[in-house]
């Protein structure tokens, strides 16, 4: 029988988690792969802390640097995240050959050229299923299930504090602020909630999709990202009835010789399976040129299903240490190294139907402003609705939903509108995916 010794850096809530499912599910793996698997070594921050594991206090170290320059340790588990040092800490693993198996997609959509590269050159072996859609097995489903395939487009719900939040507040009319916390108690949050409600969590997990779908490096600057904070509780029911419901969705899809990649809040019609995924529940639609679309869905965050992807990863990479061909497989389908750079599309260039909503007072003139401006930036309305008259001549919201538009052609008529200073507050948009071409 083998013997795989892990070395585990962050015991969080990610890292609990795989400290859970080795003591539950340990030795039933060890029969299964023929290989034990013991955590011989473990880094945190604060020592002192107590945890939602047993781990053995003599393995605990403050210094994460332990871990990477421990003899004992042949596959290292970051689960610590963010980018220093954690940077450091995966680039000195692999120099001193241990194999590494990561859920740091902030990491990977930043610096993964020169992860994937390191990786390679050392000839260790790097797994990153838990960076993406928690359970949901889409790194794997990428790299081998749809490997014959080109791939023409990725769309994801693949956050699942914003998709938990945005599920509540539409299902239950939870407000934002209480149904982040509940997130947050959940353990789907990271450290700083802002990367998941402004979509940055979400950028870097499309990154991390992309770069390894469309077999290119990613430039994570280039991806459009905005986020779900500005949404409101009228917006979520206007989409309702109009048929819509909003999810913050993830984008990366060929157009010509270019990438569209972009996140943001998006219309999904209320009848598309995506619709309909709720709470930390994450979805990937992957289409192929030959397997056609296909959607994975499942939990995207906690600690059972990220532990069960981490863990996923360590029985891949140990698999293959058993029988001594460990190394032999790069991180990415293609080596890195012959990877070709695509031009990310900017997002001015864009093709969608929109949603708009105005803040306006109600008065005569008002709608010819607006469907003026439009009109002269070839923006077509396709319905309309004002709802009711306030008292005092207080502001209105005027939703207009438009034909397919260009988004630099409907940024110019927004911006001649703002400067009529006729709105009360900024206007509102969300773009509908899916809708007409
Ligand atoms: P937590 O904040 O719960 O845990 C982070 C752990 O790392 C803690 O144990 C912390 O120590 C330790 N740590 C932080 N800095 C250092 C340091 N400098 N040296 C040593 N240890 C350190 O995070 P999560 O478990 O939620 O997330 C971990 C990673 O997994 C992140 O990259 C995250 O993005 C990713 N991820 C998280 C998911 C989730 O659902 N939570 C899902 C998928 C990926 P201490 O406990 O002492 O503070
Ligand atoms: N904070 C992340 C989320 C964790 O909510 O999806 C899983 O990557």
């Amino acid at each position: 029988m083998g013997s795989i010794r892990l070395g585990i850096i962050g015991l969080g809530v990610v890292g609990c988690g795989v400290a859970n499912l080795l003591r539950e599910r340990g030795s039933a793996l060890a029969t299964r792969f023929n290989a034990s698997f013991t955590i011989t070594r473990a880094a945190v921050k604060d020592v002192k802390k107590s945890r939602d594991a047993e781990v053995d206090p003599s393995i605990i170290t403050a210094d994460p640097f332990d871990v990477v320059n421990d003899p004992n340790v042949d596959i290292v588990i970051e689960v610590m995240g963010g980018e220093n040092p954690a940077l450091e800490l995966l680039l000195t693993a692999a120099k001193n050959g241990k194999s590494i198996v990561t859920a740091n997609k902030r990491l990977l959509a930043i610096h993964g050229e020169k992860i994937y590269r390191a990786v390679e050159d050392a000839g260790v072996e790097l797994g990153f299923e838990a960076a993406v859609a928690g359970a949901v097995p889409v790194i794997g489903a990428i790299k081998t299930g749809f490997a014959a395939n080109r791939i023409e487009a990725i769309h994801g719900i693949i956050n699942g504090t914003s998709n938990y939040i945005l599920s509540r507040m539409t299902l239950e009319g939870k407000s934002y602020a209480d149904a982040l916390k509940e997130a947050q108690a959940l353990g789907y949050a990271e450290a700083d909630p802002t990367f998941d409600v402004e979509g940055i969590d979400t950028a870097h997990k499309i990154a991390v999709l992309a770069s390894l779908g469309f077999e290119t490096p990613i430039n994570f600057g280039s991806i459009y990202t905005e986020g779900i904070t500005r949404l409101t509780p009228e917006d979520i029911g206007m989409a309702r009835e109009f048929g819509y419901r909003i999810k913050l969705l993830a984008v990366a899809k060929r157009v010509g010789d270019s990438l569209d990649a972009r996140v943001h809040p998006a219309m999904i019609l209320a009848s598309h399976p995506m619709a309909n995924v709720n709470g930390a529940l994450n979805a990937v639609e992957i289409k192929g040129d030959f397997a056609g679309v296909n959607m994975l869905v499942g939990p995207g965050a906690g600690a059972g299903p990220t532990a069960s992807a981490v863990m996923a990863d360590v029985l891949d990479i140990a698999g293959r240490m058993v029988h001594g061909v460990a190394g032999k497989r790069s991180p990415m389908i293609t080596p890195a190294s012959k990877r070709v750079p695509i031009r990310i599309r900017p997002v001015d260039e864009t093709r969608s139907q929109y949603y708009l909503r105005f803040s306006v007072p109600d008065r005569p003139g008002v709608m010819a402003a607006l469907s003026g401006a439009l009109g002269e930036s070839k923006i077509s309305i396709a319905s309309m609705i004002q709802r009711g008259r306030k008292e005092g001549g207080a502001p209105v919201s005027v939703v207009m939903m438009t034909h397919v538009a260009v988004e630099a052609d409907l940024r110019r008529a927004l911006a001649k509108i703002e400067g009529t200073k006729i709105c009360a507050a900024p206007t509102m948009v969300i773009r509908i995916e899916g809708g007409e071409e």
